[in-house]
């Protein structure tokens, strides 16, 4: 769980609240008290009302057909995202307001209006189409945080194909890992890119992904451009700049997609090695995160909305692009990191476009309180209006920092629970209605039946347990790409109809839900999902090793670090070059997120007499706590030798 049990009786005593400030409600696009109730009694007639705030081609017939755990939203209607990210806009009064503005590391800025855009993406559909892209194609997308990620992401949406995009964070191999599984034809990458004034090189890695795979094409953005130095492969290498020349400057036709044609694949972790390529279709998926930017993100046509995530993640694809977008938003789009070149990278550029709605992660939160307020108190961030965070339960005090300092005591905070596979936030406030309570995303949002269980699935009056989600919604992942069996048994195995999260939750008096941390075996780092058997199999893919065992520690910034437990091979000695060459196997295969903090080396790993590996007692370790119940474990001794390496490294 991410929090250690100091942080979850602090979290668990918050007894602070926060009630709507009138005038916010006033104003609200969603202020009617009655409608949580509304939707509750009627989810599919909420949703039906929602989804007119949609485009579609062809109006469905039918709302919800639910087979569990299969879900059809909108059947037989017909649409396209781009159309309704874009064009739809470039028709009336938004045609010319700012879409996109987008913001370099290095400093330079583009502006994209809808009409603007408009003709970009539809330049790059067309671009696509003459590289042999087609309806229900898989094209991969490694780029980093440069305008042609979204264009790409919307050309694919505009011709139907079915986009996957992998965090340019992420190694050659995880690149490979998910271009395989979904047997993309096409890769879009980038010569390099810029991170702290660095040069990453995206383009050797995606060379090394693409061998031998289905890939046919690699299409190169240069993000970097002159001082980056790639080498192209004749017959397979293009460049996006003269493959755009060559391409048609006429409109690019919408394809007439069904609600239910896969919009994108997007890989995530789970308990076991390989990551899941979560589905999601397109009508719902719309519909869902369209919702939220008007409900949870109060959007208006005024807004300036800044969302600091990568598209490389959900967060990304729901909040930069597809939601905001849909909605006629303008979105800030940051390319770089929030200390380049300075620590007040965020707050300049909030005062620079007059933000009004900043949705950020409590990781990066924590991170601004450790460098202080004079950063925070040197810009101007009275445009502000509206908070958001996401990606993992946010301790009071980063909330009641962000509240005060970047609030200045008036902005509503909205603490979004969701996950890849939900599509939308779930679990959250409405700002002009819902009392907030620092540390709890609060109630489920309309349309949203969400409770806490016991491990028999009776409902816990006030107390721990799993969170479930009992109905289906809009924007929920439909299977996982190419393994429906696994998407059943994860999701839907324990509670059979009922979707199953794997986090805890613990629900108090006022029916509020305070999320705790995963149930299972992943990582969130920095809210980046990880899942320790993927960090286990690249240590032991390692030749020095063993054995080795990962778990998730409470780190003050992250919220949760890597640490691994490794048994060495005969003949293999620990020394800080071992250390050293470890972390950078992990790396190398996984990427730098996954890295772990510390390795700690051992004869045996603390195990149960039935084999299991004892999590928690690693996790004991590791956060210096005094060791619980060893009863079970085969050799206690195991114990006493790690103990004596975390007190040697503490001192
Ligand atoms: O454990 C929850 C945590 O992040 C997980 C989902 O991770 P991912 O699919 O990568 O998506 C992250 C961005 C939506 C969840 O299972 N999580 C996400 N948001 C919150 C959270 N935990 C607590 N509070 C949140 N607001």
């Amino acid at each position: 769980m991410a929090n250690d049990t100091k942080q979850l009786d602090a979290l668990l005593k918050e007894e602070r609240t926060f009630e709507p400030n009138p005038e916010f409600t006033q104003r609200a696009n969603f202020n009617d008290p009655a409608i949580y109730e509304n939707a509750a009694r009627d989810p599919e007639a909420y949703w039906d009302e929602q989804a007119q705030n949609i485009t579609w081609f062809k109006p469905y017939d039918k709302v919800l057909e639910w087979d569990a755990p299969h879900a059809k939203w909108f059947l037989g209607g017909k649409l396209n995202a781009a159309y309704n990210c874009v064009d739809r806009h470039r028709q009336g009064p938004r045609k010319n307001k700012a879409a996109l503005i987008w913001e370099g590391e290095k400093g330079g800025s583009k502006v994209f209006t809808y009409d603007m855009l408009g003709r970009e993406v539809d330049r790059a559909a067309h671009m696509l189409t003459n590289l042999g892209v087609k309806k229900g194609d898989r094209v991969a997308v490694y780029l980093p945080m440069v305008p042609e990620l979204p264009i790409t992401l919307l050309a694919c949406a505009k011709i139907g194909a079915i986009h996957t995009v992998v965090f340019a964070g992420f190694s050659a191999k995880s690149l490979r890992d998910r271009i395989e599984d979904a047997n993309a034809k096409l890769l879009v990458t980038a010569d390099a890119s810029w991170r702290r004034g660095k040069q990453v090189p995206l383009k050797a890695f995606a060379d090394e992904a693409v061998e031998n795979t289905s890939v046919e094409k690699v299409l190169v953005v240069k993000a970097v451009g002159e001082e980056a130095s790639i080498s192209l492969t004749e017959g397979r290498d293009l460049l996006w700049d003269e493959e755009i020349e060559r391409a048609s400057r006429e409109p690019f036709p919408a394809a007439e997609m069904d609600a239910e044609d896969i919009l994108y694949l997007l890989y995530t972790s789970g308990t076991t090695g390989k990551p899941k390529g979560i589905v999601h279709t397109t009508g719902g998926y719309l519909v869902g995160v369209n919702t939220s930017m008007r409900s949870v993100f109060d959007i208006k046509d005024e807004d300036v909305y800044f969302c600091t995530a990568d598209i490389g993640w959900v967060t990304g694809h729901s909040y930069i692009v597809y939601g905001p977008l849909s909605a006629g938003a303008t979105v800030v789009m940051y390319e770089g990191a929030p200390d380049y070149p300075d620590r007040d990278r965020f707050w300049d550029i909030i005062e620079k476009y007059g933000v009004t709605i900043f949705y950020t992660a409590p990781t990066s939160i924590r991170t601004f309180m450790k460098w202080g307020t004079s950063y925070v108190e040197k810009h101007d961030l009275s445009t502000l209006r509206l908070l958001g965070t996401v990606g993992e339960p946010i301790n009071p005090e980063a909330w009641m920092w962000f509240h005060k300092y970047v609030g200045k005591e008036k902005t509503p905070i909205v603490d979004t629970w969701w996950q890849t596979e939900t599509g939308c936030a779930m679990i959250a406030p409405l700002p002009g209605l819902t009392k907030t309570k620092p540390g709890s995303a609060t109630k489920p949002l309309p349309g949203i039946i969400a409770d806490v269980v016991d491990d028999d699935g009776q409902p816990v009056e006030k107390g721990g347990g799993n969170l479930v989600i009992k109905y289906p919604w809009p924007s929920m992942l439909r299977t996982v790409w190419g393994d429906d069996e696994r998407f059943r048994n994860t999701y839907f195995g324990k509670f059979p109809g009922w979707y199953l999260p794997g986090d805890a939750a613990h629900k108090d008096e006022d029916g509020y839900i305070w999320i705790l941390g995963r149930i299972d075996d992943v990582i969130n780092v920095s809210g980046h999902r990880i899942g320790t058997m993927e960090v286990e199999s690249a240590l032991v893919s390692h030749p020095a090793v063993a054995e080795a065992a990962v778990i998730g520690r409470s780190d003050d910034v992250k919220g949760q670090a890597i640490t691994a437990f490794v048994i060495l091979k005969e003949g293999y000695e620990p020394s800080n070059a071992m250390t050293a060459e470890l972390k950078e196997t992990v790396a190398e295969q996984i990427g730098k997120l996954a890295r772990p903090e510390e390795i700690y080396y051992t004869a045996e790993l603390p195990k149960t007499r039935s084999a299991k590996i004892m999590r928690r007692l690693l996790r004991d370790i590791a956060e210096g706590r005094v060791l619980g119940d060893t009863t079970t474990l085969t050799d206690p001794s195991v114990i006493e030798e790690l103990k004596k390496q975390y007190q040697h490294k503490e001192e």
